[in-house]
C-alpha cells in the first residue's frame, strides 16, 4: 500500500488528478469507477481544467459510479447520477452513454446489480477506482456487517451514514433508507484504487481501515489486500 499524507486538501485533490489523468493518457478506453460525495469534488475540479488546457481527451473513457440512492433517479438533484453529470460529465468530452450509475429505479434491484457487475466484466474490468471512505468505514455503501459482499447489492445504510449525508438534503427524514452499492469483488478487481479522505474527523477511520485488522466491520479494511492500493489523507 502506498499512503501519503498531504496538508492540504488542494494538494490531495491536485495528487489524485494526477494519478486518474495518467490513466486516461496512458490506457486506451480505460475504465474509471467513480464516487460522489464531498471528498472527490477537488479532484473532479482539477480533471476538469485539465480537460479544458486540452491535457486530457475522455472521448473513450467509460466509467462506472460506485453507487447510488434507491428510489432516486436521475433527474433528482440529491440522485447520485445529477452529482456526476453536475460535477464532472457535463463538463468534458465524456460519452454520456458511457457513463454508468446503477438504478436506483427500477422494480427488480436484484437484477440491476446483476446486470451492473456483468456490464463491468464486459469492459475488461475498472482501470482505476476511485474511493472515498465513510465514517464507519464504508466503501461505495458497503457498510458494516458480518461479512463482505461480493455482488453490487442493495444495502440499508446505517444510522451514522444517514446523519452524515443529511448534510446535502433539506433533512434526515429525507435521506433515502437504502442505496444500490458496487460490491466488493468489482472493486477489488480494479487494477488500481485510489482512496481519498480528509478532515480530522476521518482521522481514526483511516488508521483503523489501513493500519488495523482486515474486518468487515471496517469494510475499506479488504484494501489492505489490493496489490495497487494508493491512499491520499489530508487532516485539512
Ligand atoms: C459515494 C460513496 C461513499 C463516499 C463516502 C464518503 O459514492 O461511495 O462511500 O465516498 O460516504 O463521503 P464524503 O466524501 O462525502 O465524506
Amino acid at each position: 500500500m502506498n499512503f501519503i499524507k498531504v496538508d492540504s486538501y488542494e494538494k490531495l485533490s491536485n495528487m489524485a488528478a494526477n494519478i486518474i489523468a495518467d490513466v486516461v493518457k496512458n490506457k486506451e478506453n480505460a475504465v474509471l469507477g467513480l464516487a460522489t460525495g464531498s471528498s472527490p469534488l477537488g479532484t473532479y475540479a482539477r480533471l476538469i481544467e485539465k480537460y479544458n488546457a486540452g491535457e486530457l481527451d475522455f472521448k473513450n473513457v467509460t466509467s462506472v459510479n460506485l453507487d447510488e440512492y434507491v428510489g432516486l433517479d436521475g433527474s433528482n438533484d440529491q440522485s447520485y447520477r445529477y452529482f456526476m453529470n453536475k460535477n464532472l460529465f457535463k463538463h468534458i468530452n465524456i460519452d454520456i452513454n458511457k457513463t454508468f450509475v446503477p438504478s436506483g429505479c427500477t422494480d427488480d434491484l436484484k437484477s440491476e446489480g446483476e446486470a451492473y457487475d456483468k456490464m463491468i466484466e464486459d469492459l475488461g474490468g475498472i482501470d482505476i477506482q476511485l474511493l472515498g471512505i465513510g465514517l464507519d468505514g464504508h466503501i461505495g455503501f458497503n457498510e458494516p456487517d458480518e461479512f463482505f459482499t461480493k455482488e453490487t447489492h442493495v444495502v440499508k445504510l446505517d444510522d451514522s451514514t444517514i446523519e452524515a449525508n443529511s448534510r446535502f438534503f433539506a433533512s434526515k427524514d429525507d435521506v433515502p433508507r437504502e442505496a444500490i452499492t458496487m460490491g466488493m469483488y468489482s472493486i477489488m478487481q480494479a487494477k488500481k484504487v485510489l482512496l481519498i479522505a480528509n478532515g480530522k474527523n476521518k482521522k481514526e477511520i483511516v488508521k483503523k481501515a489501513f493500519f488495523g485488522p482486515i474486518t468487515p466491520y471496517v469494510p475499506a479494511s479488504i484494501l489492505q489486500l489490493h496489490k495497487d492500493v494508493t491512499v491520499i489523507y489530508s487532516e485539512n
